[in-house]
């Protein structure tokens, strides 16, 4: 029997600490499994294995260039019309290829002037017939990343998923007695902050790829203040009654 029972996490019973253990345990696997899932469906948006900055912009902003349209348009299709007309296009592409917007903006006019000559069935090239809308929409198509539904689906799951997280490593943890007051308070409210910070880069770098640091900032500054409460919660549990009794309040003594 332990000499003194104060409300620190050196000095709990065995049941209190198995129970902590398990929790901080499994919670750890599960924070590795989500990074091995962050690997497959984002760090290889770019093609290589390993999450990048990149990754980020053509996962939540899109690969804005990658419709087939624009890349002829910079490409093998660049000298077939002015700048001016290219651009025409590209900026219909960029904002969304809407078949209304294809006739009113005048898209329709530059590609009879500049492109059907070869792009229909009279040329009899064995290339797309752009005479058709139907043949064009297809290649305009842009990937513009994550939707908006999506994103509402994924944030509003980790909002409420990664706070009960917290709340019960942040329980444990603020159990700890030898981590100073405004430290102890500063590790245990970083997460939440930073998870705010991580959901709302999704939405920023959406709609402008420059926040794609911010989802990295977000998300490392989260998995630090993680591995900080786990590695002390654990320490004090194990480590520490090895080596002295403690007989501080963690929650009192501050
Ligand atoms: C002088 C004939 C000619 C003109 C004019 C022309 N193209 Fe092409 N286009 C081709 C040929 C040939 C190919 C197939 C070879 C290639 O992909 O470079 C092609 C391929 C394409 C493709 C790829 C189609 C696919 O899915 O494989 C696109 C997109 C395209 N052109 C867009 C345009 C646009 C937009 C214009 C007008 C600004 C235009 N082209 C004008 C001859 C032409």
């Amino acid at each position: 029997m332990a000499a003194s029972h104060n409300l620190n996490l050196c000095s709990q019973g065995t049941a209190l600490k198995a129970l902590f253990t398990g929790y901080l345990i499994v919670v750890a696997i599960g924070y590795m499994m989500a990074l091995v899932q962050i690997q497959f469906t984002h760090g290889m948006a770019d093609g290589e294995f390993g999450l990048s900055v990149d990754d980020i912009v053509y996962s939540y902003y899109g690969k804005r260039s990658s419709s087939v349209l624009e890349a002829k348009l910079n490409g093998s299709m660049q000298v077939m019309a002015p700048d001016e007309d290219r651009a025409k296009i590209i900026n219909w592409v960029h904002q969304g290829a809407d078949e209304q917007a294809f006739f009113d903006s005048g898209i329709r006019q530059v590609m009879d002037n500049r492109c059907i000559m070869c792009h229909s069935a009279e040329s009899g090239m064995p290339i797309p017939d752009f005479t058709e809308f139907e043949n064009i929409a297809p290649r305009a198509e842009t990937d513009t990343g994550a939707s908006f539904s999506s994103l509402a689906r994924v944030s509003h799951i980790h909002l409420f998923g990664i706070s009960f997280i917290f709340m019960f490593v942040g329980l444990i943890f603020s159990l700890a007695a030898g981590v100073p007051k405004a430290l102890k308070a500063t590790v245990i409210v970083m997460p939440y902050i930073f998870l705010i910070v991580d959901i709302a880069s999704w939405w920023l770098t959406k709609l402008n790829p420059n926040f794609a640091w911010l989802v990295i900032i977000g998300g490392g500054s989260m998995a630090l203040s993680f591995a900080f409460m786990w590695i002390v919660s654990m320490y004090e549990m194990w480590i520490m009654p090895r080596n002295r009794d403690d007989n501080r309040d963690a929650l009192l003594d501050e």
